[in-house]
């Protein structure tokens, strides 16, 4: 039993609840039949005093006090006052005093010293307590104090057992309930015992396990959901990493060994200084691939890791867009492709980041060049309106089969391996792109026609940019 568990937090929790509760009612209930038995003995007194007075009353004129007195002590053996009973009148001179008084034990007060209503007191009588009434009569003008009484011993008895039995009951109730209590939450909470330990052997190496789902449709089953549908995406995540890790090294060790086979001949055959150059221009063609791989894998892990480190600024789009043309250019004339554009000459701001849209820009103009053959047209186009500025990249290339189209943006995707290396890309272009995009909270689609050209539409909400003052 381990104090930092739930389940003995819990029990405690209740034990202390539940003492406190019965601590309350066994405490009020002691004294609720301590008044209320009270109460029924001092009803019965008034009672008596009452019969008393009715007698006096019905015997005075006809009787002396001695009669009276014969009179009083056989009623009061059957009932009348009962056996601890006296009456004295106004000098004090005894009326009456039932047996068990006589010895004097209680004084009386003169009815000059007492009022109508009676009053009570608990006094001792030879050792045992007994409740006394005491209240005034007058009959036919004279004025008398009677004095009734009953015994508390048998009271004081039974409200002692009923303290033994609360006593006793209580702590055995609490008992009972702390065990019943603990072995409930221990049984409910069990459930979070196997999910802790199937927690504990899921690992890196093992993270398509899922945890057993307890069908209770409570907290613990949907606990156990929630955790199993974050190992889903941690799964996924992983495998999408370990996917990048083995794709990258693939990618990495191409150009790596072209570089290194070239380096070799160079240096094992003698070589003309026009081979010499042809190698140099090889190495060279393959370093500049390899390092332009590296950057973007850097960005994507970058983006992996939540520190892509993009602006949240105010820019301008067709900034971007222009400096991305710049860059087509030399690319275009290379393949006699007629590059054209139609900017917009006003400024589309947009709230990011201006040299990621001049990357994104690029990565679509150049894939464009790249997939067009000699001769044929790419075109770009920026129109802001609507709240959302679109940038559109056309070609007339050789266009994505519509089975491919839901892969482009994916990781190391190419439609073609082979002639794609042949041209230097790595798959990479398309989703970075689409990182790009996410993060300026915009959509990427794809519109193509094998044979016919592919048209890139990209979608991003313009920034709101505050009214100057003075301005509606
Ligand atoms: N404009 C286009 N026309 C036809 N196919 C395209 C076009 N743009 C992309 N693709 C196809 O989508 C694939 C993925 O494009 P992406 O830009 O991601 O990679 P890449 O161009 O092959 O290499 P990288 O951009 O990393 O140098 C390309 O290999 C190509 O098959
Ligand atoms: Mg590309």
């Amino acid at each position: 039993m381990r104090f930092g568990s739930i389940r003995v937090r819990l029990t405690a929790w209740y034990l202390m609840m539940l003492a406190l509760g019965l601590g309350v009612f066994g405490v009020g209930s002691w004294f609720a039949m301590r008044a209320s038995v009270f109460h029924a003995i001092e009803e019965e007194l008034a009672d008596r005093i009452r019969d008393v007075k009715t007698f006096l009353q019905d015997q005075t004129p006809f009787r002396s006090k001695i009669d009276i007195r014969d009179e009083l002590s056989e009623h009061s053996v059957l009932g009348l006052g009962g056996d601890l009973f006296q009456i004295c009148d106004e000098q004090g001179g005894w009326l009456y005093r039932s047996s068990a008084l006589e010895s004097g034990l209680v004084p009386i007060r003169l009815p000059s010293q007492v009022g109508d209503q009676p009053v009570y007191e608990n006094l001792t009588v030879r050792g045992a307590p007994v409740r006394f009434a005491t209240a005034r009569v007058v009959i036919e003008g004279h004025p008398y104090t009677i004095q009734v009484a009953e015994p508390l011993e048998e009271f004081y008895e039974a409200l002692e057992r009923f303290g033994l039995m609360l006593w006793i009951s209580v702590p055995l109730l609490l008992i009972g309930a702390g065990l019943g209590g603990y072995l409930i939450s221990r049984r409910a909470l069990k459930p979070v015992d196997l999910i802790t330990t199937a927690a504990e052997s899921i690992s890196i190496n093992n993270l398509a396990d899922r945890l057993e789902v307890p069908k209770t449709s409570d907290e613990l089953q949907r606990l156990s959901e929630t955790l199993n549908r974050m190992l889903s995406r941690l799964d996924i995540s992983v495998q999408k990493m370990s996917q990048l890790t083995a794709d990258a090294s693939h990618e990495l060790r191409a150009p790596v060994s072209l570089i290194r086979t070239t380096a070799e001949l160079a240096v094992h055959e003698a070589r003309t200084n026009t081979e010499y150059h042809g190698d140099m221009m090889q190495i060279l063609a393959e370093a500049e691939r390899t390092s332009r791989l590296i950057d973007s894998l850097l960005l994507l892990a970058r983006a992996d890791a939540g520190e892509g480190g993009l602006q949240h600024e105010l820019t301008d789009v067709s900034t971007s867009i222009r400096e991305a043309m710049e860059q087509g250019w030399s690319l275009a004339a290379g393949k006699r492709i007629e590059l054209t554009a139609n900017l917009n000459s006003n400024p589309i701001v947009v709230r990011g980041d201006g040299e990621a849209l001049r990357r994104l820009s690029f990565i679509l103009i150049e894939n464009a060049i790249k997939y067009t053959p000699e001769g044929g047209r790419v075109h770009v186009r920026l129109e802001g309106s609507h709240a959302v500025v679109t940038i559109e990249v056309t070609d007339s290339g050789i266009g994505i089969v519509e089975s491919d189209q839901p892969h482009i943006f994916d990781r190391f995707w190419r439609a073609d391996k082979v002639r794609s290396r042949s041209i230097g890309g790595a798959g990479l272009g398309l989703s970075i792109a689409r990182w790009i995009v996410d993060q300026h909270h915009g959509s990427i689609e794809v519109q193509s026609q094998p044979g016919q050209g592919s048209t890139f539409t990209v979608k991003i909400p313009l920034a709101e940019i505050p009214a100057p003052l003075g301005q509606p």
